[in-house]
């Protein structure tokens, strides 16, 4: 990359001269970068500002928060609401739905972030990142409700992450493919350094918690199984393994070298319908990894194409490489 690359403003605003984007997505994206900038700092100063640990409170998904869970939640809460086309905010961290509108208009935004993935690897100074998912209403809304914000994912309009790793990165998609930025330290920008981001069709590395495996159904312990048999079993190759527990830095490396991710629904979670959430986990992570040529499943359906019950709703997710997703939704078939 160039040391002169462009500017994230630079490139939503040549992005809406294009018509690919509106000038209050390119202000919300804006605050939302402004929102991750400022985690990424919090994060960076934690252990000076004695904020590393736990909270005595708990989220509605009955996970302990962490300190930063709430100061991450607490930074997209403030940010968001300038872009005045924002109807609604949906968080990870927050019971109901955020209506910051008496009366949403077709066009206005619903915003929905997970403001702190990952969060277990804070006090061990490992990766961890936001996530968040943009949809544009098509209709008015009449009832404020917890209901009136399920949308699919396939309605989405924009997702991305940030992912405060060695650098921080900001990754987005309008719907136009997925670009990669960098914050570039001391500029207070993100800067393109990954334009295009395309996702490798095929893969030998995969990624699961594999703790879990007496609890897994017969597709997902034979997709596994058949990985570790390596080069002498049916896929006749050697595959590796990662496992980060922060979906993000997990996406962000299936992003930039291919791979597969699996936390699918088991026996140990099934009665929540999987771990991870449909509105601000699975969506957005969906979008982006079929936007650069991959594919999302839960094994029985594209997740872009679950409907919603409920705004905390969670999911089985199997995403990455095209032609591995394509082998597990096979796996799902023959064994239905
Ligand atoms: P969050 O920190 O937002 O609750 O999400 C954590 C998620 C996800 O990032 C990761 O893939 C997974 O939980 C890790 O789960 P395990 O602890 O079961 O490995
Ligand atoms: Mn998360
Ligand atoms: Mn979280």
């Amino acid at each position: 990359m160039s040391s002169d690359s462009q500017t994230l403003r630079q490139f939503l605003l040549a992005e809406q001269r294009q018509g690919r984007v509106e000038q209050d997505m390119v202000l919300l994206i804006e605050d939302i970068a402004t929102s991750c900038r400022t985690i990424a700092h919090q994060i960076r100063n934690g252990a000076f500002l004695n904020i590393l640990g736990a909270t005595e409170t708990s989220n509605v998904q009955g996970e302990t928060q962490k300190q930063l869970d709430v100061i991450a939640n607490d930074i997209f809460i403030k940010h968001c609401p300038n872009c005045a086309r924002v109807a609604a905010l949906v968080s990870e961290e927050i019971d109901d739905v955020i209506w910051l509108k008496d009366a949403p208009k077709a066009g206005d935004y619903l915003v929905y972030f997970d403001p702190l993935d990952g969060s277990s690897n804070l006090n061990v100074n490992l990766s961890v990142g936001s996530i968040f998912s943009i949809v544009e209403l098509a209709e008015d809304i009449t009832e404020l409700s917890n209901e009136a914000v399920l949308f699919s994912g396939a309605k989405q309009v924009c997702a991305g992450y940030s992912l405060y790793g060695p650098s921080t990165s900001l990754i987005l998609t309008t719907g136009h493919g997925v670009n990669g930025f960098t914050h570039k330290i001391g500029t207070g920008e993100f800067n393109l350094t990954f334009p295009d981001m395309r996702l490798p069709e095929e893969t030998e590395e995969f990624a699961i918690n594999a703790s879990r495996f007496k609890k897994w159904d017969a597709s997902i312990t034979r997709y596994v199984e058949e990985c570790l048999e390596g080069k002498d079993g049916p896929r006749g190759k050697t595959f590796n393994m990662r496992w980060t527990a922060s979906m993000v830095a997990e996406v962000h490396r299936i992003l930039m070298r291919g791979g597969i991710f699996l936390y699918p629904k088991d026996t140990g979670n099934a009665d929540m319908g999987g771990k991870l959430r449909l509105l601000y986990e699975a969506n957005p992570m969906g979008f982006i990894v079929e936007q650069a040529g991959g594919k999302a499943s839960t094994g029985i359906e594209r997740i872009l194409d679950v409907e919603p019950t409920s705004h905390h709703q969670r999911v089985s997710v199997i995403l990455g490489s095209a032609s591995e997703v394509d082998l597990i939704d096979s796996y799902y078939k023959e064994n239905a």
